[in-house]
C-alpha cells in the first residue's frame, strides 16, 4: 500500500497510474460500510484511491470534532486486507486548505437547507468544499459515496453536475449491523445498551415503510412520532418522507410510498441518522 501525505506528491504519482481511478473519500475510523465502498472501487477501477481526512469545516460543533474517533493504524490494516495496491491519501489540514481553514460557498440548489443542512449550519458547504477540492485535484473517473448519508450523496451529485466535473458519482447501499443499525464511525461512542436502542431508528423506518401504502403520510408521520415518544433515552429530532430527488417533503394528505424516509435522533449527545426507500 502506498500512503501519501501531500496532494503534490500524490498528483505526480497518479499521473503514472492506470485509469480508471476510483476514489473513496472518508474521515477514517473505517467500518464495514466504508469497506464496502472501497471493495467496489477496487472491483470497478484499475486504481483505487482512499482519502482519510477529518474535515474540520464540516463540523458545526467543536466537541463533535474533538470527539471524532481516530484509528489510522487500524484503518491502514483494514485497507491492506482488501488489497495492497490501494493508494491512501492522509493529509494534514494545511495540505487541503493552506493556512486558512474555511469553506467556500456553493449554490447547492436548496438541498442543503433541509434536514441535516438545517440542523447543522454550514455542514454541507464544508462537505462540498472538501469533496470538490479532492475531485478537482485528483480527477478520479469514479467517486463512491454511501446512501447512509443520502442527503450528502445528492448534494455531491448536484455540485459535480453543476461544476461539470468529469468524475462520475456512484451511490452505494447502506451496510447495517444484524439488528438493522446503520454502521457509522460514531457507533464506537455508543455503549452496548445504546447500540440496542439505536436500532430503533431502522425499526421506525421499516415500520413507516410497512404502512405508507395503507394510510396517508400525515398518519404515517404521527404514528412514527408516537413510536418514538415511548423510547425514553432516544430523542427523535425529525422524521420526514421526501421526494428522493428534491428532498421536498411529501404532501401530508398524500400517500408516501414513492418517497424516501429520513430520520435523525439523539442518544445522549450522539446524533444518529438513517434513511430508507419507502417503495
Ligand atoms: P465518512 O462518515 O467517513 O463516510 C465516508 C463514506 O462512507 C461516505 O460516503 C458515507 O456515506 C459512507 N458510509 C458511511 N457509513 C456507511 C454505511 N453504513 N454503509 C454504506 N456507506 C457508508 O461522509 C463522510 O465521511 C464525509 O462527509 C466525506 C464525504 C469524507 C467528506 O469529508
Amino acid at each position: 500500500m502506498r500512503v501519501f501525505r501531500t496532494s503534490k506528491s500524490l498528483v505526480e504519482h497518479l499521473s503514472f497510474e492506470t485509469r480508471p481511478i476510483g476514489m473513496v473519500p472518508t474521515m477514517g475510523a473505517l467500518h464495514q460500510g466504508h469497506l464496502s465502498l472501497i471493495e467496489r472501487a477496487v472491483e470497478e477501477n484499475k486504481t483505487a484511491l482512499i482519502s482519510i481526512f477529518i474535515n474540520p469545516t464540516q463540523f458545526d460543533d467543536k466537541t463533535d470534532l474533538d470527539d471524532y474517533p481516530v484509528n489510522i493504524n487500524e484503518d491502514l490494516r483494514l485497507i491492506g486486507e482488501i488489497s495492497n495496491d490501494i493508494i491512501v491519501y492522509v493529509p494534514e489540514a494545511n495540505d487541503v486548505y493552506g493556512n486558512i481553514v474555511k469553506s467556500e460557498y456553493f449554490d447547492l440548489g436548496g438541498l442543503d437547507l433541509v434536514m441535516e443542512g438545517e440542523k447543522r449550519e454550514g455542514h454541507f458547504q464544508g462537505v462540498a468544499t472538501v469533496v470538490t477540492h479532492f475531485l478537482k485535484t485528483f480527477s478520479p473517473d469514479h467517486a463512491y459515496f454511501g446512501e447512509k448519508d443520502f442527503q450528502q450523496l445528492l448534494i455531491i451529485s448536484h455540485i459535480t453536475r453543476s461544476l461539470k466535473l468529469k468524475t462520475k458519482v456512484i451511490g452505494c447501499p447502506t451496510i447495517r449491523e444484524s439488528n438493522g443499525l446503520a454502521m457509522s464511525s460514531r457507533n464506537i461512542l455508543l455503549s452496548a445498551d445504546h447500540k440496542r436502542l439505536a436500532s430503533k431508528l431502522f425499526e421506525g423506518l421499516t415500520f413507516a415503510k410497512s404502512i405508507t401504502k395503507k394510510v396517508p403520510y400525515k398518519k404515517v408521520k404521527s404514528m412514527v412520532i408516537d413510536f418514538f415518544e415511548n423510547q425514553s433515552e432516544l430523542k427523535l429530532d425529525y422524521f420526514k418522507i421526501t421526494d428522493p430527488e428534491t428532498l421536498k417533503e411529501i404532501d401530508l394528505e398524500k400517500f408516501s410510498h414513492r418517497g424516501r424516509g429520513f430520520i435523525a435522533a439523539y442518544l445522549g449527545k450522539i446524533r444518529l441518522i438513517d434513511n430508507l426507500d419507502m417503495s
